[in-house]
């Protein structure tokens, strides 16, 4: 009989229950369960009420980039990400933009949108008037939600409101502007905008439908830019290529989408580190590149009069330091401790900050010694420790199999065997 997916009341089960079954339904191991049972730093309780159905955990390498000056200030920055190399190439492009104040980074302000779709309004632009004769009315129900927000000084701001035509007709969107302070400001803006949509029904005589927030963070833009002699990327010809492999990405779509993902390591890799919603970081991003109807780069390099490389950033960046997983996950808190920020703003100018340098270090491998050569080196090193070599025989082994173009564990093995016998040199 073919098994079935469907299993009544699954997620009422215990995390172990759920387990078992999981572990007969593909033939788990007894170790493979335990290893998969084994929530690391993430207390059960915690895991289990973060998501639905937990059966275990996965933990990712949690490691700082080094060297970052941020608006004149020295930063250690946390990153989680299953990647080699991108830890290494942040902390290295961060050395080469210390000088001064190092990267200078300016977040604006913490300004979320959320959508109310109106449907069925007839007259739909003499009622997008009257939506905008009601708004302080509308703003000011929207400020009951939220007290806290409001205390600390944020809070509803503004209301735009546009008219669309569609294959169902006229839909009205309006746009709910709300500053989100210190948190990413989902919850906030979603109840805020379920809130207002009653009274929007009742302004326009129409039927509210979708009331969430919009994930294309326009209003809150980060900028980061830096500059930095020729000789700390390694020299003028390189200086000059990296600016060459920019101009790709500014003229071409599948260098730019490529060049994007480079920053998006950086960016993702401290959004995991510090439990932001990624997926809406990225989200957002992505459309930004294309908010000219064109998929662009988020960074451009140039040589400036003095013939120094100079760098620069623009993306929205939606964060937060409060609520959400960031205060739930303990590993999260300590990244904030580690990272010492106390705004939102404040994490959103490192991390594009991060991005930048990210870019840098990519741009540089890319036109100096290709990408793979790094890449290869650490393989081999990360080989060479899996095979159970300690010390000074992880790079002597790793040398060994750069050299002979053998990178494999069998190898990185058979070579640990022969030098704890003493017979490789
Ligand atoms: C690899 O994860 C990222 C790069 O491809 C970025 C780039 O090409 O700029 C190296």
């Amino acid at each position: 009989m073919a098994r079935s997916s469907r299993i009544k009341g699954f997620y009422k089960l215990s995390l172990d229950e759920r387990l078992k079954i999981v572990a007969e339904w593909a033939g788990l191991s007894d170790e493979e369960v335990e290893l998969l049972r084994n929530l690391g730093n993430l207390p059960e309780k915690i895991a289990d009420s973060m998501i639905e159905n937990v059966i275990g955990g996965m933990t990712m390498p949690f490691a700082v980039a080094v060297n970052f000056k941020i608006n004149g200030k020295d930063y250690l920055v946390p990153m989680v990400i299953e990647e080699t190399s991108v830890v290494a190439a942040a902390s290295n492009a961060a050395k080469m933009l210390r000088e001064g104040d190092g990267i200078i980074a300016r977040a604006g302000p913490q300004e979320m949108i959320g959508q109310v779709m109106l449907v069925n309004v007839t007259a739909p632009r003499y009622k997008a008037m009257k939506i905008i004769e009601h708004k302080e009315e509308i703003l000011d129900h929207a400020r009951q939600q939220d007290s806290t927000l409001l205390r600390l000084g944020g809070g509803p701001r503004d209301l735009e409101v546009r008219v669309l035509d569609s294959r169902i007709g006229p839909v009205i969107v309006v746009h709910l502007i709300v500053d989100v302070l210190d948190a990413m400001g989902a919850n906030a803006v979603n109840t805020m905008v379920e809130c207002i949509a009653p009274l929007l029904e009742k302004i326009t005589g129409g039927e509210a439908r979708l009331r969430i927030i919009s994930n294309y963070a326009t209003r809150r833009i980060v900028r980061a830019w830096a500059r930095t002699k020729p000789e700390n990327v390694g020299g003028e010809d390189i200086a000059k290529k990296i600016v060459e492999a920019s101009v790709l990405a500014d003229i071409d779509p599948y260098r730019a989408v490529t060049h994007n993902k480079g920053i998006m390591n950086g960016v993702i890799a401290v959004a995991l580190a510090t439990a932001q919603d990624h997926r809406a970081i990225e989200a957002g991003a992505h459309a930004y590149a294309a908010r000219t109807g064109v998929y662009k780069p988020l960074s451009y390099w140039e040589l400036d009069e003095e013939g120094y490389l100079v760098g620069s950033i623009e993306l929205p960046l939606q964060v937060g330091i409060v609520g959400g997983a960031t205060k739930v996950h303990p590993i999260s808190r300590i990244a904030l401790k580690i990272l010492g920020v106390k705004t939102a703003k404040e994490l959103a100018d490192i991390m594009a900050a991060v991005g930048l340098a990210q870019n840098l270090a990519a741009l540089r491998a890319l036109v100096h010694e290709g990408i793979q050569k790094g890449h290869m080196r650490l393989h081999a090193r990360n080989l060479a420790i899996m095979a159970g070599a300690q010390g000074e025989l992880v790079d002597k082994i790793a040398e060994r199999m750069i050299s002979e173009g053998r990178i494999r564990y069998d190898y990185a093995k058979k070579l640990l065997e022969e030098y704890l016998k003493g017979e490789a040199k």
